[in-house]
């Protein structure tokens, strides 16, 4: 009997462990555990057999019983994992597109900026957006009477204080921590209290370049310009500039670039308007009185400044008529990038 109790339990548990089905698993349950199973036959048996035979039959019957248990119930877990997960996953439907984001536009030309004036040998420095009077105007030869400084256009902070109103300000920080040569970028965000309009933010982005060392030219100016924007706009981009003022350059001037997406040929051209010409920005060779204000000697070191709108080359390049759209995060927008 003790035999028969093993091999019977062996044949139980092969075949429950591959049950196809639970309607199959329950036929096991009672063909090997019900009451008219051999198993229960065999234990009802035991009470009459001789006494001694007694305690190995009852062990063996109940490890037995047991084991057929459990291996019942690992086989419905199985089953029922098998189950979930085959019903989860229709194989036939078409695969879903993971989320993945995308650089905002402005970041993205930001980043080619620094990649072109990286490859030019520029270093890109950084400043506070929180800014003094004597960086953003005093040590940028900005008289104390400018227009600029006017509250109207400023945004002042209760101590004194401003936001930034252009990156010019990071010309001076680096300058009074560096000795020449110096040759840098730096970019970032700037505020002015212009009234929000198609062309106008009170918050935008500058890129502002300044190379200061022996000998510096306008033709090396002239030259860094016109690689920027070829780089930029495509290789047959040309650069006009015009005399312009600023108090921190002499001279200054205000530069364009060829139009880019009409070349000049279209008078409707939404871009340049017909001119052929897009205004950029401003630039110049170093006012000496900089170089004073950050301690540098101004008959040993030359240097020229520019500075830029990122959102008005953004624009440019894209054909984007408002910049309000920039700030406005619309994913409708940024998508298109
Ligand atoms: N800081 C000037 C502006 O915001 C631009 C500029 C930078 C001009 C450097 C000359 C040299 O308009």
């Amino acid at each position: 009997m003790l035999e028969e109790i093993e091999e019977l339990c062996e044949r139980a548990l092969t075949e429950i462990g591959s049950a196809p089905d639970s309607e199959a698993l329950e036929g096991m349950r009672v063909r090997y555990l019900g009451r008219k199973s051999r198993l229960r036959e065999i234990m009802s048996q035991i009470g009459s057999l001789p006494t001694a035979q007694r305690p190995a039959l009852g062990q063996a019957s109940g490890t037995a019983q047991k084991a057929i248990q459990q291996a019942l119930e690992r086989r419905q877990v199985a089953l029922q994992e098998a189950a979930e997960v085959s019903s989860a996953i229709d194989v036939t439907l078409p695969g879903r597109r993971p989320l993945a984001g995308n650089l905002h536009p402005l970041m993205r030309l930001t980043e080619e900026l620094v990649a072109i004036f990286q490859g030019m040998g520029f270093s890109i420095a950084e400043g506070p957006e929180i800014e003094d009077e004597y960086h953003n105007f005093d040590a940028l030869n900005t008289p104390a009477d400018h227009p600029a400084r006017d509250l109207h256009d400023t945004f002042y902070l209760t101590d004194g204080r401003l936001l930034r109103t252009h990156t010019s300000t990071v010309q001076i920080r680096v300058m009074e921590t560096n000795p020449p040569p110096v040759r840098i970028v730096s970019l970032g965000r700037c505020y002015r209290k212009d009234s929000v309009d198609a062309t106008h933010h009170f918050a935008f982005h500058q890129i502002e370049g300044l190379y200061v060392d022996k000998k510096v030219s306008f033709a090396d100016l002239k030259g860094t310009i016109e690689v920027m924007g070829r780089q930029l706009l495509g290789e047959r981009t040309r650069v006009r500039f015009r005399p312009h003022f600023f108090p921190f350059t002499e001279p200054s001037v205000e530069y364009d670039f060829s139009c880019s997406i009409c070349g000049g040929s279209n008078s409707a051209c939404r871009v340049c308007k017909g001119t052929g010409w897009i205004e950029i920005a401003g630039a110049g060779m170093v006012d000496p009185a900089v170089f004073e204000a950050v301690g540098y000697d101004s008959e040993r070191h030359t240097g020229f400044a520019f500075g830029m709108g990122i959102e008005r080359v953004a624009m440019i390049r894209h054909g984007i008529d408002d910049i309000r759209l920039f700030l406005e995060n619309d994913l409708r927008f940024m998508r298109q990038f």
